[in-house]
């Protein structure tokens, strides 16, 4: 994908900063439109200043923003969303943004005529693996709200795809980690929330043994996926799973931490009760993926937390006050 004009919704947030970095280094010109309600400037900064990048700050709920930020614009990645802890709270909320965001993006595209329409979904539409690992063909199952919102975001992907010709790629990303990840309160993922608990020597916590398992993919690995899937027309029109197809527990996660702070990990790795209903295997098939992009994540466990580790010491905030950020109970 090269020297095309691309719009990225939500481009100012983890995945979507990375991707914009990606596209603008093969040439394209692309416009990001983001309501930075979780975006960060900062996510931009280096390339600020590049005559390719326009930021449009605006809500893809609101159909004139997106028509404004879509112009001209041949492809669209659309990666705009409010996240799984905000639908458990505010699922009417989440919806608005998710589905009918999506609409929005669909309709403009479609009268646009684009090329391309790159809807990224989640491994959250499956919910509680039926059978691991988990394919394309997994049944989709949401157990949340946020999960049954993408499954619609899909559901309108593909009926686009049907009804009008509108030609489309779903992606699903597993868990994604690195470099713009949130840490902060609820919003909070694991490997970034262990990081700053370890930055200050704080215990890290894990349910019973630790023994449950993910698929964690480098966030940067997932972009590139992306963009190979998105550059190969064998995957047009057809939902792609992006993940390592490997399975690491929490502990092992908790014990690399550990070792890049040479902390020991019988002292810092707290174990606390199990948490029913915990999902204990999370796995992604990712047969597809090699077998259509030849694409295999690159980016090793160990490498990819020590380069996380290298962006948070890179943050303009002490250790402290990530930690203070960390425990935030509020929603923001
Ligand atoms: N993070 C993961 O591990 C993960 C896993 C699977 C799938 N995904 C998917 O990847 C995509 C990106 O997720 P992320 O983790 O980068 O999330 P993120 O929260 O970091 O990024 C989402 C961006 O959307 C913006 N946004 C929110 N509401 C908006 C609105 N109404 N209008 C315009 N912009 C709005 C936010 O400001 C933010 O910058 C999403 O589609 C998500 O479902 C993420």
């Amino acid at each position: 994908m090269q020297n095309k004009n691309i719009v990225v919704t939500g481009g100012a947030g983890f995945l979507g900063s990375h991707l914009v970095h990606l596209l603008l280094n093969k040439g394209n010109k692309v416009t990001v439109l983001d309501d930075f309600s979780h975006g960060k400037e900062l996510h931009l900064k280096e390339i600020a200043d590049n005559p390719n990048l326009k930021v449009i700050k605006g809500d893809i709920t609101n159909i004139n923003n997106v028509k404004e930020a879509f112009e001209d614009r041949q492809i669209v990645f659309h990666l705009a969303v409010l996240d799984l802890r905000q639908s458990i709270k505010e699922p009417q909320r989440v919806n608005d943004v998710i589905v009918d965001g999506t609409l929005n993006c669909l309709n403009v595209a479609r009268n646009n005529n684009v090329e391309l329409f790159v809807n990224c979904s989640s491994s959250e539409v499956f919910g509680t693996a039926q059978y691991i690992p988990m394919d394309e063909k997994h049944p989709l199952l949401p157990e949340t709200p946020y999960a049954a919102s993408k499954v619609a975001q899909d559901m309108y992907t593909f009926s686009f795809g049907r009804t009008y010709g509108l030609p489309w790629t779903t992606v699903r990303p597993f868990n994604m980690y690195g470099p713009h990840s949130h840490w902060q309160g609820y919003r909070g993922e694991l490997i970034p929330k262990m990081i700053v608990r370890a930055m200050n020597k704080q215990p890290l916590v894990i349910f019973g043994e630790g023994e449950q398992t993910r698929d964690f993919i480098y966030v940067e690995d997932a972009a590139k996926g992306i963009l190979d899937v998105v550059n190969n027309n064998a995957c047009r029109n057809k939902n792609i799973n992006i993940c390592t197809g490997k399975e690491t527990t929490i502990r092992r996660i908790a014990e690399a931490i550990c070792n890049e702070f040479s902390l020991d990990p019988n002292v810092y790795i707290q174990k606390q009760a199990p948490r029913p209903g915990d999902v204990m295997r999370h796995l992604g098939g990712n047969s597809y993926f090699k077998e259509l992009t030849g694409y295999i994540p690159q980016t090793t466990l160990e490498e990819g937390i020590s380069k996380t580790i290298a962006w948070f010491k890179s943050l303009p905030y002490t250790p402290e006050e990530l930690l203070k950020q960390e425990v935030l109970r509020s929603w923001e």
